[in-house]
């Protein structure tokens, strides 16, 4: 059975009609799957989530999670997930500890088995030698693994994860990143989480669902997103204070297969980008389009993004 079913799931936030923040969303995700919903700001990917955790009533479509229909078994529902949104939703008045308890209490495990799941999920995220300080006392990164570990202490089939390292170092980013996939390996727990960041999305995820304006625009596995881009991308910054000029000029070079102008940059798709940057440069030269900086490098998902929409993720 897959863990979640999407079907035309649609949201409107004005009854009257208007912008779709979520519009004809259909998916699916495996049992024991890590899958993310990548994608800029704005493009529904809260709103998703919301949904799928029976936090918003959808306009239309249908979705089920663990087997359970959003609308119409929430409390099933409810029971079979473990959120971590992506405002900071800890009690900074309780300790570590009492934070964790509380949450386990409210999923009503018992006494005798809530000390060693608190222990358990402590122990996951190295935060053991912190338990007993309030929360208001603990680092941005200390806050998130806490939550992380909330997130999951009541054994969920289903774990959401609203951008989990929003706003943290490399560091610790990359810490969290491999929680997740303890906790996903260890206990085979479901993973769905949400990143405007490329590499978490590359990293961490089986399949990666592409969002913007409302729509997944693609979806699939990281390497087949990157393999249908295909060849080498060779990204030109231009000094464009120095006036507008014609790129077209480059798509008459006989190896530029595809190219695109975006933000200041263009970018040419090309075979062996390494044997062809002299060539490049001299019809720039001829051109007098004055290029601040070259870069040549491998489709990652942010080229498969501007390949679909013609923007980048990051602004
Ligand atoms: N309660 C609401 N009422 C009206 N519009 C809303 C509401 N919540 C979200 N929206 C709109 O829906 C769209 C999608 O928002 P959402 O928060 O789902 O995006 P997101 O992909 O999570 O963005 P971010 O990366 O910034 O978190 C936006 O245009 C937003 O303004
Ligand atoms: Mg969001």
């Amino acid at each position: 059975m897959d863990a979640i079913e999407v079907k035309n799931l649609t949201k409107r936030f004005n009854s009257k009609g208007g912008f779709a923040a979520v519009d004809h969303i259909s998916f699916s995700v495996a049992d024991g799957e890590i899958f993310g919903l990548l994608g800029p700001n704005g493009a529904g990917k809260t709103t998703l989530i919301k949904i799928l955790t029976t936090l918003l009533k959808p306009s239309s479509g249908m979705a089920k999670v663990a087997g359970f229909d959003v609308s119409k078994d929430k409390e099933k529902v409810r029971e079979s997930i473990g959120i971590v949104f992506q405002e900071p939703a800890l009690d900074w008045r309780l300790t570590g500890r009492e934070n964790l308890d509380f949450h386990a209490r409210m999923y009503g495990i018992k006494r005798s088995e809530r000390d060693a799941r608190v222990e358990e999920a402590l122990k996951l995220v190295e935060l053991e030698d912190k338990v007993d300080i309030v929360t208001d006392k603990y680092s941005s990164g200390m806050k998130r693994r806490l939550e992380l570990a909330r997130g999951f202490i009541h054994n969920p089939k289903v774990l959401f994860l609203d951008e989990p390292t929003m706003g943290l170092d490399t560091h610790t980013r990359r810490r969290i990143w491999d929680y997740i996939k303890e906790l996903n390996e260890s206990e085979g727990v479901t993973i769905v989480l949400t990143t405007h960041q490329m590499e978490e999305a590359d990293y961490l995820c089986e399949r990666v669902g592409i969002m913007d304006s409302g729509k997944i625009i693609a979806l699939d596995t990281p390497q087949n997103l990157k393999d249908l881009i295909g060849s080498d991308l060779v990204s030109l910054e231009i000094n464009i204070n120095r006036g507008s000029y014609d790129y077209a000029v480059f798509k008459k070079l006989d190896f530029v297969t595809d190219f695109i102008a975006h933000d200041g940059f263009v970018t040419l798709k090309m075979e062996r980008g390494d044997l062809r940057i002299p060539a490049i440069m001299e019809v720039a030269n001829k051109s007098g389009i004055e290029i601040k900086s070259v870069n040549l490098r491998k489709p990652s998902l942010e080229d498969v993004f501007l390949h679909f929409t013609g923007r980048r993720i990051r602004e």
